[in-house]
């Protein structure tokens, strides 16, 4: 089937910085070649020329791992096309022009998500076509199944990307392949034997220009409900009947439906943003004082929030999610804790109980044992088995591209997911702007209002 491809918001940062370079690892590992046409749609009044233009320029700067001759390949597809994409006879012309089975990305703020499905509606997608919609799918559950309602007039389920590059992270996947392909892990992967789950992604970046989006978002819906709940639901599924979108989305469904949201949320939910500070050597002002940010949006750049997933393999297991901008250590990582051993026989020793790390970016996995001594060998010691993986040969996003080209949404959030997610996150939400928790602050470059 030939496919052709079409961003809405093709001349916005997403695009730039994320779809071009991962278009362009694909003609670089050849999965796509010279038969797939892009088309970039937005109200800027360019040419192809000039479009074609500015992608030179953004593939350079964000794709130099890949050859020029490959960069220029890709430029040589581009078209562009100006048009609002609420506007469905703009949408028709670009469908028109695009032909082939469409894959019809929304690169787009998601307040316009909404107008833009509904005008695509109107024209209909193309049989085969599929829809890919960023994130975060919506502001609250209630508009996410609204969007929900809209997609599935448009397009079948197993058709709809609602994208979460997390899922398309190196390690992320493995969890799948240590957890599944092994027998040593999956006999101790429940509450019996793990005391506790952390899910942490600490970014040393700050604000990086992105108020407009960012300010009126939030750690909370950014980060934890997407991305860090899609990492829990991975870690929590039970073993599923095959790894691809049916498989995948039925267990990770199930899982989000179990988890509870924090009943005590000033004791289980933490909020805070950054004030001035310096992360390794870069001089950051206060959160509020970044350029385009209302401080009176009281937005947090720093969220935690601790759950249980009340259900046989898991119930009474905290599942603790935190994330924060401008920290002092890109901390990303999935931790499982795991119980002390049942009886004590090293009488003067308290052994740590083992500790499973799985590493993101760059990826790892470590297992923290304990071990008799390299000295006396009736001492334990603390030892790490430590595996580095080489880097990834897709980006995250050169990985979605690639499976929403061939048509499979394994790594796709489902309806149901995307739902189940703001369920467990609104009562959080609530609880904050009802000043049930007060905004705690951190100084940039520190270790956040809790210690990692
Ligand atoms: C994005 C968030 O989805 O993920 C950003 O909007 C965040 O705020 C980013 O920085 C982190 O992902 P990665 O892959 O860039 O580390």
């Amino acid at each position: 089937m030939k496919r052709s491809f079409v961003v809405l918001g093709g001349t916005g940062d997403l695009t730039g910085r994320l779809l071009l370079p991962g278009l362009a690892e694909l003609f670089e590992a050849g999965v796509l070649d010279e038969d797939v046409d892009v088309l970039a749609v937005s109200r800027h009044d360019w040419s192809d020329q000039e479009y074609q233009d500015w992608a030179r320029h953004r593939l350079a700067d964000h794709a130099p791992h890949v050859p020029e001759a490959t960069r220029d390949r890709v430029i040589g597809r581009l078209g562009f096309l100006r048009g609002d994409v609420t506007e469905a006879a703009d949408l028709r012309r670009a469908l028109d022009r695009a032909g082939d089975v469409p894959v019809v990305y929304l690169a787009l703020p998601n307040t316009v998500f909404r107008p833009t499905l509904e005008a695509l509606a109107e024209v209909g997608l193309p049989e085969g076509g599929i829809l890919a919609v960023e994130k975060p799918f919506g502001r609250d559950r209630a508009d996410a199944a609204e969007l929900n309602r809209i997609l599935h007039r448009l397009a079948p389920e197993d058709a709809v990307f609602r994208i979460d590059h997390f899922l398309a992270k190196q390690t992320v996947l493995n969890v799948l392949g240590l957890r599944f392909a092994n027998r040593l892990f999956e006999p101790v992967w429940n509450a019996g034997h793990i005391e506790q789950v952390e899910i942490v992604f600490d970014e040393t970046l700050g604000l990086e220009g992105r108020a407009g989006y960012y300010d009126t978002a939030g750690a909370l819906r950014d980060m934890l409900q997407n991305h860090l709940l899609q990492l829990l639901a991975l870690v929590a599924m039970e073993p599923p009947l095959t790894v691809d979108a049916a498989g995948l989305s039925a267990r990770k469904g199930d899982v989000l439906r179990a988890v509870r949201p924090p009943v005590d949320m000033a004791g289980d939910s933490v909020r805070a943003r950054y004030t001035a500070g310096t992360v390794g050597e870069r001089e950051l002002p206060d959160y509020a004082a970044e350029e385009g940010v209302d401080p009176a949006r009281e937005t947090e750049t720093y969220a935690e929030f601790t759950v249980t997933v009340d259900n046989w393999r898991w119930a009474g297991v905290p599942f603790r999610l935190r994330t924060g901008k401008a920290l002092r250590a890109g901390r990303r990582e999935i931790v499982i804790r795991f119980k002390p051993v049942p009886h004590l026989a090293f009488t003067d020793e308290e052994p740590q109980p083992d500790v499973l790390r799985l590493r993101l970016d760059p990826d790892g996995i470590e297992l923290e044992v304990n071990l008799n001594g390299a000295g006396d060998p009736f001492d334990l010691e603390r030892r790490t088995l430590d595996i580095a993986l080489p880097p990834a040969g897709l980006s995250a996003y050169g990985l979605l591209l690639r499976e929403m080209l061939a048509g499979d949404a394994a790594l796709s959030i489902s309806d149901v997911e995307a739902e189940e997610s703001w369920r467990i996150v609104e009562p959080i939400l609530a609880a904050w702007q009802a000043g049930e928790v007060p905004l705690g602050e951190y100084p940039a470059g520190s270790d956040g209002p809790v210690p990692g």
